[in-house]
This record gives C-alpha cells, sequence and structure tokens, in this order.
C-alpha cells in the first residue's frame, strides 16, 4: 500500500493558532481536587497546587485552559469561590452529583494558570443565571480598580485585574441534561443580550457564543443558525464539541473518527457563513473546538451517578489505549488543517476526568496513552499550516463510508525552515508507504526527528504501576533521497516527522 502527497510553501492555509492546544478543566470528578490540586500532597506547593501534575501540564504544552465548565458552570455561582476559604459555601454541583468546596475559585484558578504559562478561557453560566452575573464576575476579573467587585479582587489579593480575553457565553445550553437548558430562540437572544452588555464594558473581548453540543443533536445546525442571527455582530466564535470511542469493537469506524470531525467543521463553517451572507457581512464567525476527546460516553451512560453527594468522586476517569491515542493524533490533524477557521480549541479535560494526565490522591501522577501525540503536535506544529492533496488507498468503514487510510498534515516554519509532517495509518494489518514530495523546499533538507505510536497491542494503557508502557518511540521507516522522503508508517499509528 502506498500513499503519496507534494508539500508547497506557497499553499498556507493559516498560521498555527497557538490556542488550537488548549485544554479544560471542570470543576467536575477529581480535576480540579486531587487533580490540580491537592494541598496535603507531598509535592503540593505553598498554594496547594500539586508541581508533578504543573510539569505534566507544561510538558503537554497547553496553552489555554477553559475553566470552570462544562456543565456545571450551568449552575454556578463564582462569588461562592472568593474571598476567605473558611467562609466559603459548600453547595451541590447538579451536573455531576457532587459537592462542591469553593476552595478553588477564580483567584486560585489564574495563579495555578500564571504557573502553568496558560491563557484562561472562562466560561460564564448562562444556564441558572444571566446578564447580570456575567457583567459582575467580568468586573471582578478584568476591571482595573475603583469598583465595588474590582476592589474586592484587590482586597482579596490581586492588585491587577486578570486581563481574560477569551469567554464562553455558557456551555451546551441546546442539551436538555443541562441545568438551564434553553430553546435556540431563547439562548440566542440571552448570549446576544450578555455579549452586548460584556462589550460595553469591554469592547475588544473575544466572545465564543454555544454552538450544538454534538453533531448529533436534533437541532445541530438549526441551533448555530438561530443563534447567529441574533447574535452574529456579537460574537466572534461559535464553540463545537465532539467526543468519540469505539462502538462494538468497531475499530475501523474509531479510527476514522476525524472523518467525522472534519465533517462537523466544515457543516458549522458553511452554516455561518450563510448566515453571514443573508445578514451581507463581511465578517466571518471563527470555531472555538472547544471540548474534543475520545471519551468512552456509553459506559458513563450506562453507570449512573454516584448516589451519595460526595466531594470529588471519581468521574469518567477513562483509561486510554494505544488506538485511543491514535485517534487523539488524527482529530489534531483535522483541528491543525482547519486552522483557517478554527483557531482555539480545547482537549476536555486536562487531569483524571477523560484526560491526559492521571494522578492518584497523595500519590503518582503519569502520563495516559493520549499524552503523546497531543504534546508532539503542540511542540512541533509551528509556523504555517500547508494545504495538503493526499492521494490515498480507502477502507470501508460502517460509520463514515470510505475513509483515507493516510491521513496528514503538514506545517511549514518559515523562521527556521522546519517542516513538520503529522501522519495516521488507519489501516489494521499492515505498514503504509507514504511518499512525501519535499522538492519545493530544496533538496538539502534532513531529517531531524522521526517519531511513532505504535504497539503490538493496541489495547496496552499506561497505568500507576506501570506509566511508561506506551511512550513515543522512534520511527525508523524513514528514507530521504534529495527531496524525496518515503516515510513507513506502521499499522495503526500516529507518526511525526520534522525535516529541517
Ligand atoms: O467534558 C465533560 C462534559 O462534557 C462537559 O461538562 C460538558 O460540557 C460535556 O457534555
Amino acid at each position: 500500500l502506498r500513499a503519496r502527497v507534494a508539500l508547497n510553501p506557497a499553499s498556507v492555509v493559516a498560521p498555527v493558532s497557538r490556542r488550537t492546544f488548549g485544554s479544560f478543566v471542570e470543576h467536575m470528578g477529581r480535576c480540579v481536587y486531587t487533580g490540580i490540586y491537592e494541598p496535603g500532597h507531598p509535592l503540593a506547593d505553598e498554594d496547594g497546587f500539586r508541581t508533578d501534575v504543573l510539569a505534566l501540564a507544561r510538558e503537554l504544552g497547553v496553552t489555554m485552559v477553559r475553566y470552570p465548565g462544562g456543565n456545571f458552570v450551568s449552575g454556578y455561582r463564582w462569588e461562592d469561590g472568593i474571598g476567605p476559604v473558611a467562609d466559603r459555601p459548600r453547595r451541590r454541583d447538579l451536573a455531576w452529583r457532587s459537592i462542591e468546596t469553593n476552595e478553588v475559585g477564580i483567584d486560585e484558578f489564574a495563579k495555578w494558570a500564571e504557573k502553568a504559562d496558560v491563557e484562561i478561557m472562562y466560561a460564564v453560566n448562562l444556564g441558572t443565571r444571566g446578564v447580570q452575573e456575567a457583567l459582575d464576575v467580568h468586573e471582578y476579573i478584568n476591571h482595573p480598580e475603583g469598583t465595588h467587585l474590582s476592589e474586592l479582587r484587590r482586597a482579596n489579593g490581586a492588585e491587577k485585574p486578570y486581563g481574560i480575553k477569551l469567554w464562553c457565553l455558557g456551555n451546551e445550553l441546546d442539551g436538555p441534561w443541562q441545568t438551564g437548558h434553553k430553546t435556540p430562540e431563547e439562548y440566542g437572544l440571552l448570549a446576544a443580550a450578555t455579549a452586548r452588555a460584556l462589550r460595553s464594558a469591554e469592547p475588544d473581548l473575544e466572545l465564543v457564543a454555544c454552538g450544538s453540543s454534538s453533531s448529533i443533536m436534533p437541532t445541530f445546525g438549526s441551533w448555530e443558525s438561530t443563534l447567529l442571527e441574533h447574535a452574529y455582530d456579537l460574537v466572534d466564535y461559535v464553540s463545537c464539541h465532539a467526543y468519540y470511542e469505539e462502538h462494538d469493537g468497531d475499530l475501523g469506524s474509531f479510527l476514522a473518527s476525524a472523518v467525522d470531525m472534519d465533517h462537523f467543521v466544515n457543516s458549522i463553517v458553511a452554516t455561518a457563513d450563510a448566515v453571514g451572507a443573508r445578514l451581507k457581512s463581511k465578517k466571518k464567525i471563527n470555531l472555538s473546538f472547544d471540548e474534543w476527546n475520545v471519551w468512552y460516553l456509553s459506559r458513563f451512560q450506562s453507570a449512573p451517578l454516584p448516589k451519595e453527594w460526595e466531594v470529588a468522586p471519581r468521574v469518567i476517569e477513562d483509561q486510554y489505549n494505544v488506538a485511543d491515542a491514535v485517534v487523539v493524533g488524527s482529530l489534531l490533524i483535522s483541528l491543525l488543517r482547519h486552522s483557517d477557521r478554527v483557531t482555539a480549541a480545547c482537549q476536555a479535560q486536562l487531569v483524571n476526568v477523560i484526560a491526559p494526565i492521571m494522578t492518584e490522591p497523595g500519590g503518582p501522577a503519569w502520563r495516559q496513552t493520549i499524552f503523546h501525540p497531543f504534546a508532539r503536535t503542540a511542540a512541533l506544529a509551528k509556523g504555517d499550516v500547508l494545504r495538503l492533496e493526499i492521494q490515498s488507498p480507502v477502507y470501508a468503514t460502517e460509520k463514515y463510508g470510505e475513509a483515507p487510510v493516510i491521513d496528514a498534515v503538514a506545517t511549514h516554519d518559515p523562521a527556521t525552515g522546519d517542516v513538520v509532517v503529522f501522519a495516521v495509518n488507519r489501516d489494521q494489518e499492515r505498514a503504509v508507504e507514504f511518499a512525501v514530495d519535499l522538492t519545493a523546499f530544496g533538496t538539502d533538507l534532513t531529517v531531524a526527528e522521526a517519531w511513532t505510536l505504535t504497539d503490538d497491542d493496541v489495547r496496552a494503557v499506561n497505568t500507576k504501576d506501570d506509566p511508561e508502557r506506551v511512550t513515543m518511540q522512534p520511527l525508523t521507516g524513514v528514507a530521504l533521497d534529495g527531496g524525496a522522503a518515503t516515510l513507513t508508517l506502521p499499522r495503526i499509528s500516529w507518526s511525526a516527522i520534522r525535516f529541517t
């Protein structure tokens, strides 16, 4: 089997957006408590943050973190999480049927974000709350000084405003499970009113309106269309959420999940552009793919949430295998390919909850398999994303019809001359040769590094006791002759090759 592509530095999709490498910290399960924050842990710093988790978040290359939810945010009172910790109320979190102690709120999270060197993407509650509360939390977070809430922030120890630029107008309000679920019309009006008010306070905020919570929602497309009829000029982004899993042993369809992600993105771009055309607007709405990952959602749906109300219960702590990691790598290929319109994205979530980083309370932190393709892509994708026309054999899938065996994206950094190819081989039996014509970059490129994630056992996982079972391996099958490269990609693999 053989696939081929020719790379051209003049054929640019868009610059790589650093916000593509976002993640998500929700007050859910053990993402915050015993995830990023565990004051009694031997490796906790003076603020109670686990330094082992901070180090792994930096190694992962996360650039931006969405906070504080998720479904959680739709019942959240942000002011519960400020001021002296001893005075903060314990509340029910209806989304995840757990107790929220409010030990961590925006002031603590902003400290963590500074240590992790990430931008915060902040979500306001438009489930049980509205315009006034959005304005209040904005005043607390971003207003410099001299007003009630900005002075309260200063009194709580943060003299300077946090300067958060990117704000989500609620979360998944199209979903009937969402506290405060709304019709498209209701949400469109509320998102527009909230956006208008926030912009009066700070005109150059970047605002993300909630799109559909998945492409199988009955209102998929019409939700975005109605919302944008109301809010087109007021928002910058529409959000997309998608989770993938292997159903009933159908590995072929699962490996082709990025075909669905491509279709999702193209559908929402077309929907947004159609509204723009109707409104005779020159503005383009971008996509914030602010929840994406592999998630064994059907397992969660068949196992109800704990009956008891607990603090930080173990919720959706999926353990990821090699195939899951290959799919995560391929979803990153899809996101990068759409860098002209998908300019922000968040893998959901960062720690413990469907996460690349796992922890044990009082114990170690380790990298799941899915950590590796994310970390390599975040480290290597620099400069411009190139437009590729890949010729690949195809295979039949149950879910998506014919899917290409090889999918890939490439970046070119004009500053260093580096060209990086990220490629997935979905064939379940065979290695595939991928011929990459680099002659448009001259004939003196060399291979600087070549990595692959693959394993004889595609079900292999990393655990607390065997945390390095699955890691990136050197990709040995790389031949380069003049500007002609041939990559031999192992079966079910994700690879990254940097030429310089
Ligand atoms: O990431 C887990 C949950 O998935 C989020 O809380 C919600 O927004 C989505 O349904």
